[in-house]
């Protein structure tokens, strides 16, 4: 039986095989359509180290500050020397790196951190990412003016162009020749091989579809062997001097693939407040809050159980048990210092909203 329905599956296929070959564009009678010229614009926006796709525009440095103080320095730190949301951007390059398109410490043993200015070898990614990507919360709402200058502000930060630089299409073909390490990208390895491997070899990853016999669901995972896991203490708090690193807790065991790290063993059960007793506190309600959560973008900075930007919102629940009006307000005028130096922005969401929410976390942050 199962190999007779093999069979079928197998003929079924080739004739496929033999439709596709015999009419190479598929097309079904009204269903989609060719995308419009101003449709693949808006996608096509990739900037090349070459600066083709780079769209005319300029900034300067002292507007750049503006920008960043406002829109970046509030996750990467005044002078880009933070760690706290992602590794420090700026920081470990010398003057000397400038003149030699290769950044020493990275190769200087003990140096304990690498900044994005430290390994990027092209100006135009910078300006790539931060077109496509910054700020982090607000992805592609910079003007293309903003772009070029903020990027002139960390340029100016990170000792590759004076204060009175103006960053324009034209100007930054004169900041890749300043790139501190532009010199030390290099393909002679297998991923994209060079000249070291003859240049003729094939990748190491090839991507050959699996037909037969295939695991249903491939897991990867990256892991330290047991015996290695706890032999150098804690590898995550242990690269300090340009700013806090990311890395893994490896004195607590390795979680299974797929499951979230340990929590810190000692963390006490949330506890379940009973703020009900007011007559307009209301009954939290989870799902309600978790689709509040969800629509206003709060968990771009605070996950269910863990910290992002901001604290988990069980442990917000655990430090303002009960307090309703208290966590109502903050919700919607945000703040700063209460769980460090990064400030929460004001939200925009109803006050009906933010009290939803409020109860709920008031009450436990439950499930
Ligand atoms: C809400 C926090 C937040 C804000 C605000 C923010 N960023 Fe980021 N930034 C991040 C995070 C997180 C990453 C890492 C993202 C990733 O790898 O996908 C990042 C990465 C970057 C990187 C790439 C670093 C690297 O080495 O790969 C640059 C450059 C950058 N940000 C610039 C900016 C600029 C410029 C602004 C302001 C216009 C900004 N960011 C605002 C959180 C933020
Ligand atoms: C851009 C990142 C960001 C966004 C978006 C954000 N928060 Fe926050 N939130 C923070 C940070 C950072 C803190 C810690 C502030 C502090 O230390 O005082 C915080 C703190 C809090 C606190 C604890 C306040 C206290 O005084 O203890 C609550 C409650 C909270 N946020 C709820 C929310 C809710 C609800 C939303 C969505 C409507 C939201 N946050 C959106 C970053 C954010």
């Amino acid at each position: 039986m199962f190999r007779f329905r093999k069979a079928i599956v197998s003929a079924v296929l080739l004739a496929l095989a033999g439709a596709v070959t015999a009419q190479p564009i598929l097309k079904l009678a009204g269903l989609g359509r060719d995308a419009t010229p101003k449709e693949v614009a808006a996608w096509d926006i990739d900037v090349r180290p070459d600066f083709k796709g780079l769209p005319a525009g300029s900034g300067t440095v002292a507007k750049g500050q503006d920008i960043w103080e406002e829109k970046c320095a509030s996750c990467h730190g005044f002078f880009g020397e933070s760690g706290e949301v992602f590794s420090p951007i700026i920081g470990g390059v010398t003057p000397k790196d400038i003149e030699t398109g290769h950044v020493a410490n990275l190769i200087t043993p003990g140096y304990p951190g690498r900044t994005t200015f430290m390994k990027v070898a092209s100006v135009s990614t910078l300006w790539d990412f931060i077109n496509r990507a910054m700020p982090w919360n607000a992805p592609k709402t910079l003007k293309t003016d903003e772009v070029y200058a903020v990027l002139a502000f960390m340029l100016n930060i990170g000792g590759i162009v004076p204060e009175n630089f103006t960053l324009n299409e034209k100007t930054i073909r004169d900041v890749q020749a300043r790139m501190p390490n532009r010199n030390g990208m290099t393909t002679d390895h297998t991923l994209w091989p060079g000249k070291e491997f003859g240049g003729a070899k094939k990748p190491d990853t090839q991507n050959v579809a699996c037909m037969k016999d295939c695991t249903p669901e491939p897991k990867l995972a990256s892991f330290l062997p047991d015996f290695a896991r706890n032999a150098h203490g804690n590898l995550a708090e242990q690269n300090r001097m340009v700013g806090a690193q990311h890395g893994a807790d490896t004195t607590q065991p390795e979680p299974k693939v797929g499951e979230k790290p340990a929590a810190t063993p000692t963390a006490p059960k949330p506890q379940t407040g009973t703020p009900a007793t007011g007559a307009d506190a209301g009954k939290p309600d989870a799902k309600k809050a978790t689709a509040l959560l969800q629509k206003n973008g709060c968990l771009v900075c605070h996950g269910m159980t863990n910290k992002i930007v901001g604290p988990a919102y069980t442990d917000v629940a655990k430090k303002h048990v009960g307090n309703v009006e208290y966590l109502a307000t903050k919700i919607k005028a945000g703040g700063v210092g209460v769980w460090g130096p990064i400030p929460m922005p004001a939200q925009t969401l109803s006050e009906a909203d933010a009290k939803t929410i409020a109860v709920w976390l008031a009450a436990g942050a439950g499930k």
